[in-house]
């Protein structure tokens, strides 16, 4: 975890789905200061295009692109450095992309950033999506095992590629870092609060299970989101982080 991170709240990364950029920066204005990072993922990202990140990097925000970049190597480092020159501070590439297409994505954004004068983002590998289950896995995509075997196999080749964490679901952290290290990053999405519904979502944990299990960022939507009160949902959230 970075040594920057005091307060609870710094590891709450909070994804922006909307479908155009004034809700988002409306509530990023609101949220902002009480959370480590703001995400702009594939349906902000292609309504607003790259005027989201520049947008919420003029508030202050911190950004992560969750671009789940899946194509060939040539392609995900060209647009890792368009990524890394807009000045987000973390970003990701699908795992199952393989050795070549992640180093890709690396070499690409520390040379974007580093063309802007700005500092290395953080590069993550996503290993399964937390929407999907075992039989998805194996009754569809026909993988070995089940997907939290796969998500520390993905996990395992993305720190062989020079990947400083991945996303993973909660249930799968203590592996992760007990085969890649303490250091290397675990982001976890699929989170839920006691009092929120599961969405689409299948592997889920509470935020207090996500701290407990040592997840380093938690990445959280619609239970914030698309709360009455976000403010206030932001704030039990981080109360239930800290209970002991
Ligand atoms: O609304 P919710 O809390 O389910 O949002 C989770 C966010 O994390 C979404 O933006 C989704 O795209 C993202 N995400 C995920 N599972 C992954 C990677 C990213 O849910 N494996």
């Amino acid at each position: 975890m970075p040594d920057a991170m005091t307060a609870p709240g710094d590891r709450i990364i909070i994804a922006l789905d909307f479908p155009e950029l004034a809700p988002a920066l409306d509530l990023a204005e609101r949220l902002a200061s009480h959370t480590g990072m703001l995400k702009v993922g594939l349906e902000l990202f292609n309504s607003a295009g790259p005027a989201a990140i520049e947008s919420l990097r003029l508030q202050g925000a911190r950004v992560f692109y969750d671009a789940k970049l899946h194509d060939i190597p040539n392609t995900v480092a060209g647009a890792a450095a368009a990524a890394g020159r807009l000045g987000v501070s973390m970003l990701n590439v699908h795992a199952l992309g393989g050795r070549a297409v992640m180093e890709a994505a690396k070499e690409g954004a520390l040379r974007g950033a580093e063309e802007s004068g700005l500092p290395p983002p953080l590069v993550i590998g996503v290993t399964i999506l937390t929407s999907l289950g075992d039989r998805d896995l194996r009754d569809d995509l026909g993988l070995a095992g089940t997907a939290g075997d796969a998500a520390i196999r993905l996990a395992s080749l993305a720190k062989q590629s020079g990947m400083d964490g991945v996303v993973c679901s909660v249930h799968e952290v203590s592996d992760v870092k007990q085969t890649c290290g303490a250091d290397f990053l675990a982001v976890t999405p699929g989170i839920r609060p006691g009092w929120a519904g599961s969405d689409d979502q299948t592997r889920i944990a509470t935020p207090k299970q996500a701290v407990a299990q040592g997840a380093d960022y938690l990445v959280i939507g619609r239970p914030i989101t698309r709360a009455d009160d976000p403010a206030q949902a932001l704030a039990d959230v981080i109360r239930e982080m800290s209970e002991p």
